[in-house]
């Protein structure tokens, strides 16, 4: 079977199988073999990553496409690549961790979670603004995609030291964040106080708690509204009172959790937990 094809109708050739009864098909098979907590992710999100990855496979349509998942697990993982999106980089919305620069404490020991952590920049962001800082910091990073833990862990990327050079507000950043052929690789003293796990932030508040800060950032904006509420009840589980949350900046607290935190910046999104 061909495995690339330019068709932009969504692999829809086959009027039958276009309809809501072909893609429940595919959902069902994900969230019976490949991942149960398919269901908490917007419909429209879901669809057009199933209907990428059916254009790419050449598939005459949904049902095409569940036999291929069946049988290829080649396929299987590509879905699952597609279907988590790893877009991050190294102090991403760079007034986020300006503001968090200036609130976090200037000394002591700080523990955090980065939840969502895709290929862990965000996790040893955070590492090095608190070396920086001079507060020591151990930082656990979470993600639901097996592969992009295994990238965090490495610590070794493909990224430009641009990335880096931005960061105003930490002056020694590219001292710990090396270049190294053509690579940035993350100095083995902040990896020593990074530690990834693979985990789903639908169930997180059982596993992890008692910290200060907890990122949970442009995660949620791919999870149905109403099946928010497990992470909102995870990430707030997770932190120690007094701790900070912070949320991706197109992301906000729910009205029921509103009376859990105070504010500390509403436009950066970062909240203290009462
Ligand atoms: C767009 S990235 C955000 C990365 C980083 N937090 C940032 O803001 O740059 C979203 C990440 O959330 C992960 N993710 C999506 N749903 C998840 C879930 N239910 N539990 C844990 N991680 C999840 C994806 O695998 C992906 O790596």
């Amino acid at each position: 079977m061909t495995r690339t094809n330019d068709r932009k109708d969504g692999g829809r050739r086959d009027g039958k199988q276009n309809g809501d009864d072909g893609f429940e098909q595919v959902l069902n098979y994900v969230r019976d073999e490949m991942e149960p907590h398919i269901d908490g992710y917007t419909r429209s999100y879901l669809r057009r990553r199933v209907d990428s990855r059916i254009r790419r496979a050449d598939c005459e349509g949904y049902e095409d496409y569940v036999e291929l998942l069946r049988d290829d697990a080649d396929e299987r993982r590509d879905l699952m690549d597609a279907f988590w999106i790893n877009v991050t980089r190294f102090f991403r919305n760079p007034d986020v961790w300006e503001r968090l620069y200036e609130t976090l404490p200037d000394e002591g020991s700080l523990r955090a979670a980065s939840v969502g952590c895709a290929d862990g920049s965000e996790a040893y962001s955070l590492a090095v603004l608190c070396a920086s800082k001079g507060v020591d910091v151990s930082v656990t990073g979470i993600d639901a995609d097996p592969r992009a833990v295994e990238v965090a862990r490495e610590g070794t990327y493909d990224a430009d030291i641009d990335e880096l050079e931005t960061v105003s507000f930490v002056d020694d950043a590219t001292e710990y964040v090396v270049e190294k052929d053509d690579c940035l690789e993350v100095d083995r003293e902040i990896r020593r106080n990074v530690d990834f796990v693979q985990g789903n932030a639908m169930d997180v508040s059982n596993l992890f708690r008692g910290y200060d800060l907890v990122l949970c950032r442009n995660l949620l904006i791919y999870v149905r509204a109403d099946r928010r509420e497990p992470i909102f009840e995870g990430v707030t589980g997770m932190l120690d009172d007094g701790g900070l949350l912070v949320l991706g900046k197109t992301e906000s607290l729910p009205s029921d959790y509103r009376q859990k935190y105070t504010t500390v910046d509403g436009r950066l999104r970062i909240y203290r937990k009462k």
